[in-house]
């Protein structure tokens, strides 16, 4: 199956630390890294759940510094990163520590490059805009959802025109990821089910992405199998550690896709309606991503047969094209088990919207396997209705 790519970039930084209880130990290592003072980024959420305080004792232990900024919201807005880079540039830094989900951990890295570059976020939206070294950026994620934990984007809200932006340099890819699977357990069952769909949808899009290559597809095929294997176990209890950790790993894996190649028609509209909607990521993903899924399936059907193989379907005696119907089916089964509407009309999202939003999710359909068009955005939204 590996053909000879027509030449790619591959741009990852792994210098991960896995284990569930981590967080309790950490400082040693953070005190070994020469940091003196830090500033943790999370939101009211994992403070509120207490999750930030193994890592506060363990760094108490090593005397090292450190503030808390907790404002982070979801759909992570530039003026909050901003306000969050003061109080880093007040304290004067040596690192900065994003705990949470993925709106935690990109407020955190663009905290990490706002400290070595002038200007706001909007100035660096965009590929390859950040030209200085960010201070060290260290990524705990609470959620087995965005990879942003090794990730070279930071997705980003510009909070006067509400567009999302998307900051794109693998100088923001965290120095350091710490994967706690004791930090997922307590996670509120729909933010498991958003967050784990989300990561099971940026596996899916990345293989199938227009520049998915061998190394991308290496990852994003182990990604499928762990998500798929483990998703329903993780969502009916999120403290089964094992069940965690698998689903860690598959994001993680999952992330090392995406940040190389970009996602597909579900993240296009998702963003799209997370704009117009202020709609969660996850949740504004997984409505539209069957419908996707049957879109796409004409473009890459031996590619949906490996799919299927990963998420280990039952497919014998079936024909490619069967094979790709019962891979929609299973997506379409999955929304329906975690509790996820895979309706738009269940989401008080009206048609008027469907002209601006595919005007919108335009702009990012070019690594979808399947030629798109407005008009083919508007009829997806239209069947996701
Ligand atoms: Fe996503």
């Amino acid at each position: 199956m590996f053909l000879v790519d027509n030449g790619f970039n591959f741009d990852a930084r792994l210098n991960l630390r896995f284990k569930a209880g981590i967080v309790k130990k950490i400082g040693n290592e953070l005190a070994a890294m020469g940091l003196k003072k830090v500033l943790i980024v999370t939101d009211p959420g994992v403070l509120k759940a207490k999750l930030h305080e193994n890592l506060v004792s363990s760094l108490n232990e090593e005397n090292i510094e450190y503030g808390i900024f907790s404002e982070v919201e979801p759909n992570p807005r530039d003026t909050t990163c901003e306000k969050a880079a003061e109080m880093a540039k007040e304290m004067n830094i040596d690192a900065v520590i994003g705990i949470g989900g993925g709106s935690s951990l990109d407020t955190a890295k663009c905290v990490g490059f706002l400290l070595t570059n002038p200007g706001r976020v909007k100035d660096y939206n965009g590929k390859n805009k950040v030209k200085n070294e960010p201070v060290p950026i260290i990524a705990i994620p609470t959620t087995a959802g965005t990879g942003s934990e090794v990730t070279a984007n930071a997705a980003i809200t510009d909070a006067e025109q509400h567009i999302k932006m998307s900051v794109r340099s693998p100088k923001i890819i965290p120095q350091l990821a710490i994967l706690d699977p004791e930090l997922l357990k307590t996670l509120p069952q729909h933010i498991a089910a958003f967050s784990s769909m989300d990561a099971l949808i940026h596996a899916v899009e990345s293989f199938l992405s227009r520049r998915s290559t061998t190394i991308t597809d290496f990852f994003n095929l182990k990604a499928i199998e762990l998500l798929s294997k483990y998703i329903r176990p993780f969502y009916a209890e999120p403290s089964n550690t094992e069940a965690a950790g698998n689903m860690l790993f598959g994001s993680m894996f999952a992330g090392l896709g995406i940040s190389n190649t970009g996602t597909g028609n579900a993240h296009a509209l998702g963003r799209a309606l997370g704009g117009e909607y202020d709609m969660a990521h996850g949740l504004a993903c997984s409505v539209v991503f069957p419908y996707v899924m049957k879109y796409n399936a004409m473009a890459r059907p031996e590619k949906f047969v490996e799919i299927a193989k990963a998420m280990n379907l039952q497919i014998e005696g079936l024909t490619v094209k069967e094979i790709g119907q019962q891979v929609v089916q299973e997506m379409f089964d999955l929304l329906n088990e975690l509790n996820i509407p895979a309706k738009l009309s269940e989401l008080n999202v009206t048609k008027e919207s469907f002209a601006g939003m595919a005007k919108v999710a335009i702009n990012n359909v070019a690594p979808n396997p399947r030629k798109t068009t407005e008009e083919d955005l508007i009829r997806l939204l239209e069947e996701a209705y």
